[in-house]
């Protein structure tokens, strides 16, 4: 059924009810895409965390299905990964079909078996299977993986071609370390060696993500990216990635920590399992800053558009819509500006998204201002110049903290020709900058429904190519 509330996407997944955080267990099984993620299926803020899961064959449309974990009676599950076991090497495949297994967190707020007084809870690594192709999942009674720590956390599993074993990484948030283990059956894991402390030191490490992929030279790099709160650069939550070598044994960095986004609504992205010749993530659009306060009903919490991801020069991680989006376009609407100091205003659907794709042509010194507009007022502004993006944000929600703000985004190198592809929902905006080496993503929380986008210029002659689509909803 179509959903119309005020806010709600209508290019983004959202659950018809309650609390969302990170994306987990994302994977691919015979062409269907799996999303399950972190949801309280009794409430709009966190609790009773569990796995709400949905399906989709196209990563556009989503059919929300039933809790795919349920929270146990003795531990919340928290975020994790999963993985198609080929060769049935954890023994629980049922004959017919490779079993799916998911490695989750399971929080304990009062572990029976704690041993220390001063831990307020328990998390360790516990395993679940599916043998009907993600549908229905049983989880393990004992945890797999127990360090006996009060945060240890959001193991990523992967199957490790060259040593052929599996290997799973899981985060030491005070300690600021990513953990690595290998096993050969999923049962029983082994240390292999620690990350860290190193990047962003701000606040406690979260979620890791790691996997190949081929530099310029054909070459096979690994990158690593692990989530930090508090510590981002706007305040709240942020992300970061490395992009170095594997040996099986130890992540070895070949650059430094770098950030993954110009904006503030981008945590916990994780990339899709058993998906051949891509690699593919989204993340939670949002921050633990203001997060559990968002004034969305009867929802709160999505995701960004799926991202297509490559590295490009200096070992760039390059982020790409990924090309399916095109399927979602409806209509061209008009868009032609002079390119001189005359603002030019295009009407917009309030009720659908949007997609812009323009190349500009800018000098230095030159600006270009892309104003979302609805009959209140400025709802946000993006700011195009030959050194880099800002999105301005305006502060008209004064009840969450760190909402209003100027969200900067630098190119690598400056250019003259620019090339930009941003995707407007009713109520976020993701932008792509300069071949996807720079992507803004911000939440927006329109007083009314954006029906406008001026474009102004400074004065100066610039040359803009757009097309402007109208976007399908993806609800049907
Ligand atoms: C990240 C996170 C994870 C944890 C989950 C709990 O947003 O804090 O570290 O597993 O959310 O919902």
């Amino acid at each position: 059924a179509p959903y119309r509330e005020q806010h709600r996407p209508q290019l983004h997944y959202t659950p018809a009810r309650h609390w969302v955080n990170d994306p987990n267990g994302l994977i691919v099984v015979n062409g269907v895409y799996h999303l399950f993620y972190q949801h309280n299926p009794h409430a709009d803020v966190p609790g009773h965390l569990s796995w709400g899961h949905a399906i989709s064959s196209d990563l556009l449309h989503w059919a929300e299905q039933p809790v795919a974990l349920v929270a146990r009676e003795n531990h919340m599950i928290f975020s994790g990964s999963a993985v198609t076991d080929w060769h049935n090497t954890s023994g629980l495949g049922d004959g017919s079909r490779p079993p799916l297994i998911a490695l989750y967190t399971g929080h304990a707020d009062d572990h029976p078996q704690r041993q220390h007084l001063a831990q307020r809870h328990h998390q360790a690594q516990f395993l679940a299977h599916s043998n009907d192709g993600g549908q229905t999942w049983k989880a393990g009674p004992e945890a797999v993986l127990d360090l006996n720590r009060a945060d240890f956390r959001d193991p990523k599993v992967f199957w490790d071609e060259a040593r052929r074993r599996w290997v799973m990484l899981a985060v030491h948030p005070d300690e600021r370390q990513i953990e690595f283990f290998h096993s050969d059956n999923l049962h029983v894991w082994t240390s292999l060696s620690l990350f860290g402390p190193t990047g962003n030191l701000a606040g406690i490490w979260e979620v890791p993500d790691f996997f190949p992929l081929t530099d310029e030279n054909g070459q096979e790099r690994w990158v690593l990216k692990v989530d930090f709160n508090p510590g981002g650069p706007y305040g709240g939550s942020g992300a970061q990635y490395w992009v170095g070598d594997f040996d099986g044994v130890a992540f070895t960095p070949l650059t430094d920590a770098r950030p993954l986004e110009g904006g503030k609504d981008f945590y916990a992205a994780l990339s899709f399992s058993d998906l051949p010749g891509r690699r593919v993530w989204l993340a939670w659009m949002n921050n633990w800053q203001y997060a559990q306060w968002l004034p969305t009903f009867p929802w709160r919490g999505s995701f960004t558009v799926p991202r297509e991801l490559t590295l490009g020069s200096h070992l760039r991680l390059i982020q790409r819509p990924v090309s399916e989006l095109k399927a979602l376009r409806n209509r061209t609407l008009p868009l032609t500006w002079p390119g001189d100091a005359n603002p030019v205003t295009f009407p917009l659907c309030g009720k659908h998204a949007h997609e812009l794709q323009a190349r500009l042509t800018l000098q230095e010194g030159q600006m270009v201002r892309f104003e979302f507009l609805s009959v209140a007022g400025i709802e946000g502004t993006l700011e195009v110049g030959p050194t880099g993006l800002s999105l301005i944000r305006p502060d008209h929600a004064p009840s969450l903290s760190g909402w209003g703000g100027v969200h900067r985004a630098p190119f690598p190198e400056a250019a003259a020709e620019l090339d930009l592809q941003l995707f407007l929902d009713t109520s976020s905006l993701e932008v792509f900058a300069a071949h996807g080496q720079v992507v803004i993503t911000d939440l927006l929380l329109p007083a009314a429904p954006i029906t406008t986008l001026k474009i102004v210029g400074d004065g100066h002659q610039v040359v803009l190519e757009a097309t402007l689509y109208e976007l399908h909803s993806i609800w049907r």
